[in-house]
């Protein structure tokens, strides 16, 4: 065969196209190397470390050695598959590159890259550090690209620390300069307790990371999540944050809220530190057992703050007050509260409210859920099934109760169903107030239950407006109590939009968390749709947060002066100060019982104290037992509700019976709850002023117990009541840790005779463990059905005595629904203290008068050893005629001082004998 010559037009073009391969590659070659240089470039060093300390090099998926080597990270396969195999070398990271300088508010310093490969592109060389001192017990470091502007949240109360830094602080910080690092070493101690030198700073464009090695491996928070228990298992956990709106599960799983805040207890000391990361990005914060905490966030800044305290309460206060303290609830919202998904009409709803009126039950309010719309459109009811819903509320209130209505995000799109116009949607339309697609235009579409809706942009001012006129234009024809509102993580039942998302960096970033289903916009909306603040991908977060602020702001257009009520399903750090929140879509199980304590316990130290699970579980149908102990310890929920979904069984009190186990059993515990309402309005008044926890973990009393540490299936009422419910089902005996205190069994008034130790109680089916602790003073009130009908009772005080026979108290007491009592100083408040068989009632506060005339009439002294018949009575040093009846008893030695008529706003001095 012939060969066939190249032509010199052809031997040219193929010269050409040489050229350009070999210039194309030498390109993506030298590009390569910029970004990952190759094996051969990079070796790692990789010094022997323990495993516990090694920080996850390939966080995203399953590790290879191949995939390792490309990250210059070192491989090190073991046989526990939860260690990291591949962690990161002490070459990554940044180097401080230039003076550490000092400012008026800290420290200041340039960061640069270390050279190493990138782990998903766009890492940004030069960084700017800031530390500033803002309290002697809160420091905070930021670590920004100072040549191009990042997000960062817009927070309502955090502002912006102008200086200059604290003096006397309780901290050091010292850099670590290469790689960089930040030690916070406690000044009192020399014990570091902060340290990001365990694994390397991350910071590219979508992948921010920073490691905290922790000086006690007692770590809880961070949320939400079902954790299960309340002490952090620090198994290499891996916990996404990303609001969503799923039915929580035994899986790992990110639900409605985000909080980035953990607490960790360093030893029996007490001391405590908290910390904080501001940022609103999806993330995942990673548990491991050095004991070691990273944060790895797709977008925003490196915004920590780091709170120093002697005890793990003094940090959640630190926290809190940082973040926004939490609002004063009603009074009324601390009664009990009944509600279900899918009552039928509104006369079901009366005869259930009629039925349990009847058992003499304590029940303050009323739901109706979104049952009561047409098409389940926000601000419209149903005029038949509903018809007479706008005298409901009268209908309530005529026995002392309240209505709360619910409210959803979305709002549907489509004309109602007899053509006429959606009015609440067409003027939100005109005023263009909703989320938009990417370009900042057109209303971004998804479904949720009215079908086609939009998503109103609680960001923009303009929303906030509309929404709060459409609440008083529905006020105006169904007046309400307060409001619920729900599906606000934004949950959309698409997968972003009816248009899909598109295939881009925010919709599928490099990095996506350990997020449901690993996508992003699984059940809300497309990443890249916009809001007047930004971009959905960093604003997500916010969503519950920002639609909370907007609606506390309709209460206080809806309600001038009146505080009402609202409950949020998601929220953000720093929600607390507007609303309350509940656990969410639980399920009739005993797990769910107990995975309700842990919650709530979280939320305490998010700052959101109004806080509850949904009473005999929501999805399924309950059984009468575990109803029944779900009852027993809701009743001391501070967020009391018996909540129900729609396809299951009626789980109401008066379902089981009027004369049941079950009713008789939840009337014996809200009773007391009912009683002991002025001391848990007086602890709701310690959050509000100085972000106090309500219910409380045993930990935060009893730290040097460190028995305590792990205690979630008990829990304090603040200082002094002990909470031990039943939590398994055929049970009657419990495991309980009974703290180093006196403590005084709750019915009989009896000392137990047992602390520090965990002790076998006996609780049959009526029953569960209520302990007081001796040295506490319990502001009290006869109970009533409702609290409006017991606010006009008779106070009193139970006082438990401890070792010295001593005891402190107080009582905080206003109208218990303006808003603005403690800036106006229109409240009473009294210190109570016990010693040398003396009660001194003193009032600090004098700035409220009780419309009915309350007088503390009774006085129960729990632990009186050496026994009294006489009491007397003195008002400014003089006996005062008194007719009290003394009473003791011997048996419980419990002294008891009846028909007493001290009244609220006097002070007073007893001395029994
Ligand atoms: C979801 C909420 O979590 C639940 O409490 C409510 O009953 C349903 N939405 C229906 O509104």
């Amino acid at each position: 065969m012939e060969k066939r010559k190249f032509s010199k037009l052809e031997v040219t073009l193929i010269v050409l196209f040489c050229l350009v391969v070999v210039v194309l590659c030498v390109l993506i070659g030298l590009l390569a190397t910029k970004d990952s240089p190759s094996d051969v470039e990079f070796s790692p060093s990789c010094p022997a470390l323990a495993t516990a300390q090694r920080v996850d090099c390939i966080p995203d998926q399953l590790a290879t050695k191949s995939l390792c080597s490309r990250r210059g990270c070192c491989w090190s396969p073991l046989g526990d598959p939860n260690v990291p195999w591949c962690y990161f070398s002490s070459d990554h990271g940044y180097r401080v590159d230039g003076p550490l300088v000092t400012t008026q508010q800290g420290l200041q310093a340039p960061l640069a890259r270390l050279p190493s490969p990138s782990l998903f592109g766009r890492d940004i060389d030069n960084l700017l550090l800031i530390t500033q001192h803002q309290t002697p017990n809160r420091l905070r470091f930021k670590i920004t690209d100072p040549n191009n502007q990042r997000y960062e949240v817009s927070h309502e109360h955090v502002g912006s620390f102008t200086g200059p830094a604290a003096s006397n602080l309780k901290y050091e910080v010292q850099v670590q300069h290469k790689p960089f690092g930040i030690k916070v070493i406690r000044a009192s101690t020399g014990k570091v307790v902060f340290d990001t030198t365990i694994g390397p700073l991350v910071y590219a464009e979508q992948f921010l990371q920073l490691s905290i090695w922790l000086p006690g491996a007692n770590i809880y928070g961070v949320g939400e999540h079902i954790h299960k228990r309340y002490q952090h298992d620090l198994n290499w956990r891996v916990w996404p944050i990303f609001n969503r709106g799923t039915n929580p599960s035994a899986n790992v799983e990110n639900l409605y809220g985000a909080h980035t805040f953990f607490l960790c207890l360093e030893d029996e000391s007490g001391a405590s530190l908290g910390v904080f990361l501001m940022n609103s990005n999806a993330m995942d914060i990673a548990m491991q057992p050095a004991p070691a905490v990273t944060y790895r966030v797709i977008g925003g800044v490196l915004d920590f703050y780091v709170f120093l305290g002697d005890t793990p309460e003094q940090v959640v206060q630190e926290y809190v007050q940082f973040i926004g303290l939490p609002a004063l609830p009603s009074y009324w919202s601390l009664g009990f509260q009944l509600s279900r998904y899918n009552y039928t009409s509104l006369d079901q709803v009366k005869t259930v409210v009629e039925q349990n009126r009847a058992l003499g039950l304590p029940y303050d309010v009323q739901y109706i859920d979104i049952d009561y719309m047409e098409d389940w459109k926000d601000f419209t009811y149903d005029k038949e099934r509903f018809r007479d819903l706008p005298k409901f509320r009268t209908f309530l209130h005529q026995q002392g109760q309240k209505y709360i209505l619910i409210l959803d995000a979305a709002i549907g799109i489509d004309p109602m169903a007899d053509g006429s116009p959606y009015l609440a949607y067409e003027r939100g339309q005109g005023r263009g107030v909703w989320l938009n697609e990417s370009d900042g235009r057109t209303p971004l579409v998804g479904k949720v239950w009215p079908g086609l809706t939009v998503f109103p942009d609680f960001t923009n001012p303009e929303c906030s407006d509309w929404w709060l006129q459409e609440c008083k234009i529905f006020y105006d024809q169904v007046p309400y109590d307060g409001l619920w509102i729900d599906m606000n993580e934004a949950t959309n039942l698409l997968e972003g939009s009816t248009k899909g998302c598109e295939d881009n960096e925010y919709n599928y970033p490099p990095f996506t968390p350990h997020v449901v289903n690993r996508l992003l916009y699984s059940m809300t909306t497309c990443m890249d749709a916009r809001q007047k603040l930004g971009l959905q991908y960093d604003l997500h977060n916010l969503y519950g947060y920002s639609m909370a602020i907007a609606t506390q702001r309709a209460i206080q257009a809806v309600f001038p002066g009146k505080r009402s009520f609202l409950l949020s399903r998601s929220t953000f750090a720093g929600s607390g100060k507007f609303t309350g929140h509940w656990l969410g879509d639980n399920t009739a199980s005993w797990d769910d019982l107990k995975w309700a304590i842990p919650g709530m316990l979280e939320f305490g130290l998010f700052g959101i104290p109004y806080i509850g699970a949904d009473i005999c579980g929501f999805f399924m149908d309950t059984t009468e037992e575990l109803c029944r102990r779900w009852m027993q310890v809701g009743a001391f929920y501070p967020f009391s509700r018996n909540h129900n979904s729609e396809e299951c069984a009626p789980q109401d009190p008066a379902v089981f019976g009027a004369d049941s186990l079950l009713v008789n059993s939840s009337k014996h515990y809200l009773i007391i709850r009912y009683t002991l309402l002025p001391y848990l309005y007086s602890l709701f008044y310690r959050a509000h002023t100085r972000g106090d926890t309500v219910l409380r973990p045993l930990l935060h009393e009893f730290y040097s117990e460190n028995a305590t540490w792990s205690v979630d299936r008990q829990f304090l009422w603040g200082p002094g009541l002990l909470i031990s419910p039943v939590l398994d089902p055929g049970v009657e005996v419990i495991q309980a840790y009974i703290p180093d205190a006196v403590w005084y069994d709750y019915d009989s008034g009896a000392s137990i005779g047992q602390r520090k130790q965990w002790v076998d109680l006996y609780l049959p089916a009526d029953k569960m463990g209520l302990h007081l602790r001796g040295g506490h003073i319990f502001p009290a009130q006869q109970p009533a059905t409702t609290t409006v009908a017991s606010r006009k009772n008779p106070l009193g005080l139970i006082v438990a005595l401890d070792d010295k026979k001593e005891a402190a108290g107080e009582l905080f007491w206003d109208d218990g629904e303006s808003t603005g009592t403690i800036e106006l100083q229109t409240y009473i408040f009294y210190d109570f203290r016990v010693s040398n068989n003396v009660l001194e009632m003193q009032v600090l506060h004098h700035g409220y008068t009780d419309p009915n005339q309350l007088r503390f009439t009774q006085v129960k002294v729990l632990g009186v050893t050496s026994g009294a018949q006489k009491v007397t009575v003195t008002q400014k040093g003089q006996e005062i005629p008194s007719p009290h009846i003394v009473t003791y008893h011997n048996q419980t030695q419990v002294l008891e001082i009846t028909n007493l008529e001290l009244e609220l706003g006097e002070d007073y001095r007893l001395e029994w004998s």
